[in-house]
């Protein structure tokens, strides 16, 4: 039998629609050649060929379907859009390059001058720069409200109103948001929810799936999990991605094959890496209330966390990251991080090695003041990634920092 028997090449595919999350993390958006490959191929060409003049011309007049130019699509990004799609619930995903470039990127795609746009006080430090500084510039407007006051965010929408943004849990306070509760908000006002689940993935928490319209993540994060590239995606109905496509196949801020294979690999593991990292982060959780240098922990898997029984509905699990305010301000705070020796002094989170900053003056830097004290990030906050390194050597590290606080 020939390598290129039509009977051979239908048994090279395996369609997982309808099963479990783990199947579709390891064989969704696979789409072997006639070669065999076990492993999803890299297809690192910037244009495709053509058969004809005739061809070319059909592909870009949009009569038919192929690969022109990796800005527009690429095999191997498309391979992990459709891994997306299958893993978060949404009919098609669109690849960024960046986690930035994918919250950009839907913002513009999706609102234009005149709109405005209603964001969670609780998000990632270069959102908040990205909504004062340069959305405005293209006539889009924002207003910040508490996330945990679901009549702040009625409050807020006006009938310019085109768009509701958060995070859950949000970075690096670990506040939730009711994603139902806001979803049935939007509905009743006609307009999109977006959600940012970077920290969750969908391996705990499906958004789409509790009202979302749009769901959002930094891939650079869990989906990749070993700190190796930068991506982002954005996953959604087809009708709103067609639009955040048209965005980034004309604007370029487009995936590469490479950066899209290694998360192609990053999540295979998914699902084992977060239930590590949550089992983890539980522990660290628990150990960190309890010593007498540390004023309180953020998480929330702690009883003591405001929206515990939240998390308990909301997720499957309650995540690797984890926050903690010291006893002594900024300056114990930095001691803290400058006496561990184990833990990465990084601004990355989400990946295997243990990850510690201090995010009023890194990851949450450029944010004023008075958002600081708005969000509630304070200089004795000290964010940490839990790894999945042994419970043991991860806390040993911390009694290193809290000896020096
Ligand atoms: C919650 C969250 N959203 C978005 C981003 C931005 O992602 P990227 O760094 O891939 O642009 C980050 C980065 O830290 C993040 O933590």
């Amino acid at each position: 039998m020939s390598i290129f028997d039509y009977e051979r090449e239908e048994r090279l595919q395996f369609n997982p629609e309808g099963c479990g999350l783990s199947t579709k993390a390891l064989r969704a958006g696979q789409h072997r050649s006639l070669e065999g490959e076990h492993s999803d191929p890299i297809y690192p060409t910037s244009s495709f060929v053509f058969s004809s003049a005739r061809e070319a011309a059909a592909c870009f007049a949009g009569e038919e379907e192929g690969n022109i130019y990796s800005r527009f699509t690429n095999p191997t990004v498309r391979f992990f859009e459709e891994r997306m799609a299958a893993m978060e619930g949404g009919e098609r995903a669109v690849a960024a390059a960046s986690g930035m470039a994918a919250i950009l990127s839907t913002c513009l795609a999706l609102m234009q001058n005149g709109d405005h746009l209603v964001c969670s006080r609780s998000v990632f430090g270069s959102t908040v720069s990205m909504f004062d500084n340069y959305l405005p510039r293209t006539g889009i407007s924002v207003t910040y409200v508490n996330p945990t006051d679901l009549s702040s965010w009625e409050r807020a929408i006006t009938p310019e109103t085109k768009m509701l943004f958060l995070e859950t849990p949000s970075n690096p306070l670990s506040e939730l948001t009711d994603i139902a509760a806001v979803a049935k908000i939007a509905r009743k006002h006609d307009i999109l929810l977006v959600v940012d689940n970077c920290f969750c993935t969908p391996v705990l928490q499906q958004p789409l799936k509790q009202g979302a319209d749009i769901v959002i993540h930094s891939a650079t994060k869990y989906l990749d999990g070993q700190g190796r590239c930068v991506g982002g995606v954005v996953v959604g109905s087809e009708k709103e991605l067609e639009e955040v496509f048209g965005f980034i196949r004309t604007g370029g801020a487009c995936l590469s094959p490479f950066n899209a294979w290694v998360f192609l690999k990053g999540l295979e593991t998914l699902k084992i890496r977060m239930d590590a990292h949550c089992k983890n982060a539980m522990a660290m959780a628990t150990w960190l209330e309890q010593q007498a240098g540390v004023e309180r922990v953020y998480y929330p898997g702690l009883s003591s966390h405001p929206q515990h029984e939240l998390a308990k509905k909301q997720q499957k699990d309650f995540g690797g990251v984890l926050s903690f305010e010291v006893k002594g301000g900024q300056d114990a705070a930095w001691r803290f991080i400058d006496a561990t020796k184990m833990v990465s002094i990084t601004g990355n989170l989400g990946d295997v090695k243990s990850t510690i900053t201090h995010p009023a003056t890194t990851t949450h830097g450029r944010m004023t003041p008075e958002a600081h004290a708005e969000a509630g990030i304070t200089g004795s906050l000290i964010r940490l990634s839990v790894g999945i390194e042994d419970i043991d050597d991860i806390k040993q590290d911390m009694l290193l920092g809290l000896a020096a606080i």
